[in-house]
This record gives C-alpha cells, sequence and structure tokens, in this order.
C-alpha cells in the first residue's frame, strides 16, 4: 500500500485534541476520518474508548483501516456519507457519542491520487466523486448540464465572477466535443476568463473546480443533513467540532449552531478557530481551515 506520499496533514490537530478531549473511556465517532490522521491522534489517548470511523471514500478507508487498527483498539469502520451517520452508527450499535469531528472538504489522497479526478495539476479523466458508487461524476455535469445550470452552480458553488462568460465557454466547446479531462476543462475557464482579471493568489480556474466539485457531492446539502445527525447522536456534554474550508460551509455551521444554541446546547468558539502562520507555513492546505464548536448542555 503506498500510504507514505499520500499521507494528508490534518489540520488543527492539538485544537481539535483539546476540545474533543478524547480521553480513556470516550465513544468519538470521526465522522470523515479520511486517510485517519485526526483519528490517529484520539486512539492514543482513548484507551479503552470506541472509535467509530467513517467516510464516504472507500480508498481512504482502506488507508485508514491499515493505519488504525491495532492490539488493544476498539475501532469500527463505517463507508457511508456522513447525511446518514445516525443510522449507520446505531446499526453498530452506537446510539451515543462523547464527541464527534466532522472535517470537511477534499483530502489530500483525493488530490494527488491518480484517476480521482479532482484536480488541475494533472491531467485525467474529469471524475471528482468521493464516493466511487455514485452515478453522478464532473464529466457528467460539464458536459450534460444547460447553460443557465452551470452559470447557476458556479455562481452559487464557485462565487465566480465570470460564470456567465464559462458557461458559455463551456457550451460553445462541446458542440464540437465532449469535454473528457481536467485540463481541457482548465483550459476552457482560462480562455473564458480575460487575463487582466485572474486572481491574484489562486488559478483562475479555481472557483470553478470548487463549484463542480461541490455539486457533484452535493456538499452542502450533505453538511446540512450531517449536522442535524451529529446533533442528535451527541450525549449530555458531548461536542461537535466542525472543520469547514470555504465561505459557503462555515455559513451553513455558523448559522446551525445558533439554532441550536437557542435550546440545550452551548457554542464554546464564539469566532471560529483558524490556523496559526507556522501551521499555514507548515501545511498550506490548512489555510483556510475554520473550526467552530458545540457542545450539548443537557
Ligand atoms: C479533509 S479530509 C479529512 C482528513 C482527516 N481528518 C485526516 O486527518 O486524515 C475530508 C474527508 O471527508 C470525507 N467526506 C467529505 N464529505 C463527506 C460526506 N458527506 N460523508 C462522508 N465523508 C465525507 C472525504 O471523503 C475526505 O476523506
Amino acid at each position: 500500500m503506498r500510504t507514505v506520499l499520500i499521507v494528508h496533514i490534518p489540520a488543527l490537530l492539538d485544537k481539535v485534541v483539546e476540545f474533543l478531549e478524547p480521553i480513556e473511556g470516550k465513544r468519538i465517532l470521526d465522522a470523515t476520518v479520511g486517510t485517519g490522521g485526526h483519528s490517529e491522534a484520539f486512539l492514543k489517548r482513548l484507551g479503552s474508548g470506541a472509535l467509530v470511523a467513517l467516510d464516504q471514500d472507500s480508498q481512504a478507508l482502506e488507508i485508514a483501516r491499515t493505519r488504525l487498527n491495532g492490539p488493544g483498539r476498539q475501532v469500527s469502520f463505517i463507508h457511508s456519507n456522513f447525511s446518514n451517520m445516525k443510522q449507520a452508527a446505531e446499526n453498530l450499535g452506537f446510539y451515543k457519542f462523547d464527541g464527534i469531528l466532522m472535517d470537511l472538504g477534499v483530502s489530500k489522497l483525493q488530490l494527488t491520487e491518480p484517476d480521482r479526478g479532482f484536480s488541475f495539476n494533472r491531467n485525467e479523466e474529469l471524475d471528482m466523486r468521493m464516493d466511487k458508487r455514485q452515478h453522478l461524476t464532473a464529466k457528467g455535469i460539464v458536459n450534460k448540464y444547460k447553460e443557465d445550470s452551470l452559470r447557476g452552480l458556479l455562481q452559487e458553488y464557485g462565487e465566480e465572477p465570470f460564470a456567465r462568460r464559462i458557461a458559455a465557454a463551456i457550451i460553445h466547446y462541446r458542440q464540437k466535443k465532449r469535454i473528457e479531462t481536467t485540463l481541457e476543462l482548465a483550459e476552457i475557464v482560462k480562455k473564458a476568463v480575460p487575463r487582466k482579471a485572474w486572481p491574484k493568489r489562486i488559478q483562475p480556474e479555481t472557483r470553478t473546480f470548487q463549484a463542480i466539485r461541490i455539486a457533484v457531492n452535493n456538499e452542502l446539502e450533505n453538511l446540512k443533513q450531517g449536522l442535524a445527525q451529529a446533533v442528535d447522536l451527541l450525549d449530555t456534554g458531548g461536542k461537535l467540532l466542525v472543520i469547514s474550508y470555504h465561505s459557503l460551509e462555515d455559513r451553513i455551521v455558523k448559522r446551525y449552531f445558533k439554532s441550536c444554541s437557542q435550546n440545550s446546547f452551548k457554542i464554546l468558539t464564539k469566532k471560529p478557530i483558524a490556523p496559526e502562520k507556522e501551521e499555514i507555513f507548515n501545511n498550506p492546505q490548512s489555510r483556510s481551515a475554520k473550526l467552530r464548536v458545540l457542545e450539548r448542555a443537557s
């Protein structure tokens, strides 16, 4: 197994451990285990406690299984979308947890492993599915969606100022040929956005790729359902930690936590916690991470 090159560095690890307090006997649900970075740290402290590790990405889950299993450890693995976490946990006999982590977004594995089709840094077939069992792919979206649907998703999920031009360019291109690869899509976007208007800190195609990824994986709707289920699974005194990586996700988390704080819940992070400069230097992928924590008071 090629785990060495693709290990994802867990974001805000110290803060996550501090809030989650994974100590002897606790029951922890890692609802986005990925390749197991956060969970590895939990298991070092959990002793006879239990860890349930869930992810919708079977490739990540296999790596996590190899990394996290070991003598004396109580770990259960679930291949599922977190929008179904309550039923999935209950099927294993877990009805309440002391801590739940949702570390949203993509993992380094998904961005760097060949043939996942998420990245514009390499030419490969457009795909972007976190869960390979699902039918809809990025290729399906760019080749089948109507112009106004494409424009809408670029505006809504990418906050892309040139959504109209990009959608028109995609439609124009596919009149001649289907869009097959990541670099083909990246080129279409680069040509559609005027050079003078290219963003300074990101590549011109970044927002388009983000928007299509969110649409392929239905990320915002799954997040809303996942939050509601996580809250249901929290025992008294239990904490829900959510790390988001863009403003659309963070807005959903912030609003949901606020609505919960009106009954039985306490928000433990008045402002979201962001990584220090040193962490961003060592792990640039963490630069936009924001951690929010909710506690069930009664
Ligand atoms: C940022 S990575 C998590 C990294 C992990 N905390 C670690 O330390 O290795 C995000 C993970 O969440 C998973 N994920 C995203 N949305 C999901 C969903 N709706 N249901 C289940 N897993 C999801 C992705 O497949 C990915 O593996």
